[in-house]
């Protein structure tokens, strides 16, 4: 089994490279400049938007991890058809939970479907927001020790990356296959809450400030384009999906139970500094 890792420097795709790496599974990292992955993960450079420049990286794979939202994805996807490739497993979202037409739940959709049309095997992870997503406040902790958190309110279990790979590498694997896997962590925590994981972990007197409904559709819309803002605030702020429910799958499929945001907070606080 050789697996190619689109995303290989990313949250998922670093996640699923070292898993992999930790089975003694080979792999292929797909990177847009020479880096280094984990040992026995070699990497590959292409782009995700040009099929063309990573097709060879193909040969010999049995099969891709691969992230939503790329153009031409038809062509990659007959690219992998004529290599001889069995699975396909997409990051693909819980946006899909929800009405399809907002942007974010569009462009995972979109991937999905094509995928569904290749012929070849597949298994969908759907996952929550990832713990990673802490990263978001790097700015915030560095200039000071309040935190200003969007949707205050409302709890996400949000899910560990590594949780991801594991079952990543498991669906490439051959288990799975036809199946949608819909993702969390264990528990569900509101930012403010996460906030105090955090503090805790960080051992800083950190606190939340709770950012109302105006404040949060003025940040978002001045952060992102508005489609993708106005996406995340039907998600969040309107409770068009349900990110609060936690689901067993991590553990059902992995044997493991859910990482949690402590251990999150305990291998990456070192990025807030
Ligand atoms: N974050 C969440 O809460 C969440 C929840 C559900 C689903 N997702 C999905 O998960 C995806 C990955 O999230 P993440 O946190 O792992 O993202 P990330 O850490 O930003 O990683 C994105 C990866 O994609 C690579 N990449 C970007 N454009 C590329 C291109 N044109 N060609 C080749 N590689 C390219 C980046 O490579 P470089 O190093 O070259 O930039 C990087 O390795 C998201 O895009 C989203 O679709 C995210």
């Amino acid at each position: 089994m050789t697996i190619l890792i689109t995303g290989a420097t990313g949250n998922a795709g670093g996640a699923v490279a070292r898993s992999l790496a930790a089975q003694g599974i080979p792999g292929r990292g797909l990177v847009r400049t020479t880096t280094q992955l984990p040992p026995g993960i070699e990497p590959v450079t292409g782009d995700l938007n040009r099929p063309e420049s990573f097709a060879g990286a193909l040969a010999g794979a049995t099969g891709i991890f691969l992230l939503s939202g790329y153009e031409r994805l038809a062509e990659l996807l007959a690219n992998a058809v004529r290599a001889g490739v069995r699975k396909v497993v997409v990051l693909s979202s819980s946006s899909l939970d929800g009405e399809l037409t907002n942007a974010v739940a569009a462009y995972h959709h979109a991937t999905e479907e094509a995928v569904r049309a290749s012929g070849l095997a597949w298994t969908f992870l759907r996952p929550n927001s990832f713990m990673s997503n802490t990263l978001r406040w790097r700015d915030q902790l560095r200039a000071g020790d309040e935190i200003r958190v969007q949707f205050p309110g409302v709890p996400v279990s949000t899910i560990h990356p590594l949780d991801i790979g594991d079952v990543a590498v498991r669906a490439l694997h051959g288990a799975h296959d036809s199946e949608v896997l819909r993702l969390t962590g264990p528990v569900a925590l509101t930012p403010v809450e996460q906030v105090a994981v955090l503090a805790e972990g960080l051992g800083r007197p950190l606190t939340a400030y709770p950012m109302s409904r105006a404040e949060t559709h003025a940040e978002l819309r001045a952060t992102m384009p508005g489609p993708y803002a106005a996406a995340i605030e039907s998600f969040f702020g309107d409770g068009t999906i349900d990110e609060t429910s936690v689901t067993t799958t991590v553990a059902d499929v992995t044997g493991h139970p859910g990482r949690t945001l402590q251990e999150w907070v305990r291998e990456n606080g070192r990025l807030f500094g």
